[in-house]
């Protein structure tokens, strides 16, 4: 009988501790990590992947006494994966904290982050409503708003009047042109033409026939990381770069990880972005050294959300001291401030958005490479869409 009862106790014991995790667990936060890093945007995992790597080779595994067991799951760019692998990633691992990667992925994990009561931090998407997906989804990429916004009006002020657009079809893209759009049409250009090109496997040629024959002064572009030096090539065989034809868009365009390859043709691309690899700081001189010397190329501004991500994951489990619910940590991540390599950066209390500056930059040579070299400053620039929204 009394054999029974402690051989019954000690199973109870084992069930809720399954069921808990474990006691070992308490000591061991895990965090599962969905990226792309297979399938069409590869080249965003990838720089997502050597963010996280750096960060975790400068500050350790260990944060508030408990270490960090990564889990990293391939997304294959496909969103339906991007569920499955997060829903099995909070269900099977009990993982405390799930990173997201592109807009399509991020979507389809929010509502499972909701239901579990898990943060999810976005480390890619740069679609607004992103974060409006879910109370537990905070952002450390970027909105493109928060650029083309900027690149409208200063492009209307310096000389540009008659635009084509052209969008990579798919949420991002589709934002990244109508802040524009707004912009630069409220300043009195006219954006004549607005042509999609597929996300997959994308053609730019014939595009960038149409937008030659419509006689722009200038092309307005958003194509995602990873395709700029493809667009760049087809730009330049196409002959819109001799035709007068001005480059512009919001940073992907002169991505630092293709722009080394791009060749002369593309001198003189004005952007604005959030992220240069030749931003001149201390903080960021070290970052692209330390980046360099560990994964053997150039970061560009997709690694920030890796790098940036684990730092607020790492703070705000600080702040909680190792707590992991998932509204102490939402709560901790809420207005931290910092010095990213991008810049002054923190997360905006009442939208859990990414706060950072937006410059413009010029793609120039120095010491015999090509980079965006800043020349004017936009401080602490929300995201549009939601401040328009609040009005
Ligand atoms: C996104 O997933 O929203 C995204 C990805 C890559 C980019 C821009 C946006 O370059």
């Amino acid at each position: 009988m009394l054999r029974k009862l402690v051989v019954s106790a000690a199973l109870a014991v084992a069930a809720i501790a399954s069921m808990t995790g474990g006691a070992a667990a308490q000591d061991t936060i895990k965090i599962g990590v969905v990226q792309s890093l297979t399938g069409q945007l590869t080249a965003v995992g990838k720089q997502v992947m050597a963010g996280i790597k750096l960060y975790q080779e400068q500050h350790g595994t260990t944060v508030a006494g408990k270490k960090i067991e990564l889990i990293v799951k391939d997304d294959t760019t496909v969103p339906d994966v991007a569920r499955r692998l997060a829903q099995e990633l909070i269900v099977n691992d009990k993982v405390n904290i799930l990173t997201t990667g592109i807009t399509p992925a991020s979507f389809a994990i929010a509502p499972l982050a909701t239901q579990a009561k898990i943060p999810a931090v976005i480390m890619v998407s740069g679609t607004s409503s992103a974060t409006e997906r879910s109370p537990y989804m905070v952002r450390v990429s970027f909105t493109l708003g928060q650029q083309t916004g900027i690149m409208g009006d200063w492009a209307f002020k310096n000389g540009s009047k008659k635009v084509v657009a052209v969008q990579s079809d798919w949420a991002p893209g589709a934002e990244a042109t109508a802040v524009f759009t707004e912009h630069f049409t409220k300043a009195g250009g006219q954006v004549v033409e607005t042509l999609k090109v597929p996300l997959a496997n994308p053609d730019f040629s014939p595009f960038l026939q149409r937008a030659r024959d419509a006689s722009p002064d200038t092309l307005f572009v958003f194509i995602p990381a990873g395709q700029a030096g493809l667009f760049v090539k087809q730009f330049i065989d196409r002959g819109l770069d001799k035709a007068g034809i001005k480059l512009i868009g919001p940073g992907d365009v002169t991505d630092d990880d293709d722009l080394p390859n791009m060749g002369d043709g593309v001198l003189g691309t004005v952007t604005a972005g959030f992220y240069s690899a030749y931003h001149q700081s201390p903080t960021n001189k070290a970052y692209v050294a330390a980046f360099k010397k560990l994964n053997g190329f150039r970061p560009n501004f997709i690694s920030l959300g890796g790098y940036d991500g684990m730092h607020v994951i790492y703070e705000a489990l600080k702040k909680t001291s190792g707590n992991t619910d998932g509204d102490a940590l939402i709560n901790a991540m809420k207005g931290l401030k910092w010095e990213s390599p991008r810049g002054p950066t923190s997360i905006d209390p009442e939208t859990r958005d990414i706060v950072h500056n937006v410059y413009i930059r010029k793609v120039e040579k120095r010491d015999g490479e090509l980079y965006n070299v800043e020349f004017a400053t936009f401080d602490a620039v929300k995201d549009p869409i939601k401040a328009a929204k609040k009005q």
